[in-house]
């Protein structure tokens, strides 16, 4: 197994929990647009693009272009409204020490995110800083599952895909680290399943160390 020297999270369900903001602003322009949306089909929007989430919410109602770049604005612009709540106490439990943790272990660590707000939550939770590379939803075309923005993370931070692991919390986003060759961390009760390591709890009671040692053993 090569050396692992990098450490890529997700942010959404990994970091910090924006599901329900999500999941608030989706409810709020399908009530509006009189389109039936549940908690369980908010689910199926974690971790892909704010499009496939559109496209995942119309369920099939057919709607022209100029309305799907109107309805991915206002959902947005729901959302922005919840992502002002958000203080430095809204980062996961333990989430701060074990990216202390990483870094003291001489990892580098990044953020790879579907999220066109990753900047926005990031400076909010004020953890900006610690991360040697942060890709977002604008700085590659095909999203999760695709692997291009994890392998576009690991570019810039110097490192073969084999060397890092991504932390993930949706299947799409564990496919896309799959896809790209990386080890996989899948973080709580979605289904992650095809993770090399899968920490149901998240990454409270784990140590950088912890995580190495148990993928060497997995992989
Ligand atoms: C992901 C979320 O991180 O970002 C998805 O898990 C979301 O639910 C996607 O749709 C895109 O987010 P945004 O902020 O660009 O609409
Ligand atoms: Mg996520």
């Amino acid at each position: 197994m090569a050396k692992i020297t990098a450490f890529i999270f997700d942010l959404d369900g990994v970091i910090t929990d924006t599901a329900e903001y999500h999941y608030l602003a989706w409810k709020q322009l399908a009530d509006e647009e009189h389109i039936a949306f549940t908690r369980q089909d908010n689910d199926q929007l974690r971790g892909v693009s704010r499009r496939e989430s559109l496209n995942r919410m119309l369920k099939g109602h057919p709607i022209d272009e100029t309305t799907a770049q109107a309805w991915m604005e206002r959902k947005n612009n729901y959302y922005l409204q919840h992502l002002k709540s958000i203080t430095p106490n809204d980062c996961l439990p333990g989430i701060k020490s074990f990216l202390a943790d990483a870094r003291a272990a001489g990892l580098k660590i990044a953020v790879g995110s579907a999220s066109k707000n990753a900047y926005e939550v990031l400076t909010r939770l004020e953890i900006i800083d610690l991360f040697e590379a942060v890709g977002d939803g604008y700085v590659v075309k095909n999203s999760k599952p695709a692997p291009d923005l994890f392998v576009w993370v690991a570019g810039r931070l110097g490192v073969h895909t084999e060397e890092a692991v991504v932390f993930e919390d949706a299947e799409a986003g564990v496919e896309a680290a799959l896809n790209g060759g990386f080890h996989v961390v899948g973080i709580g009760h979605a289904d992650v399943t095809r993770a090399h390591l899968v920490l149901r709890e998240g990454l409270a009671q784990i140590t950088a160390q912890d995580i190495l040692t148990q993928l060497q053993r997995a992989t």
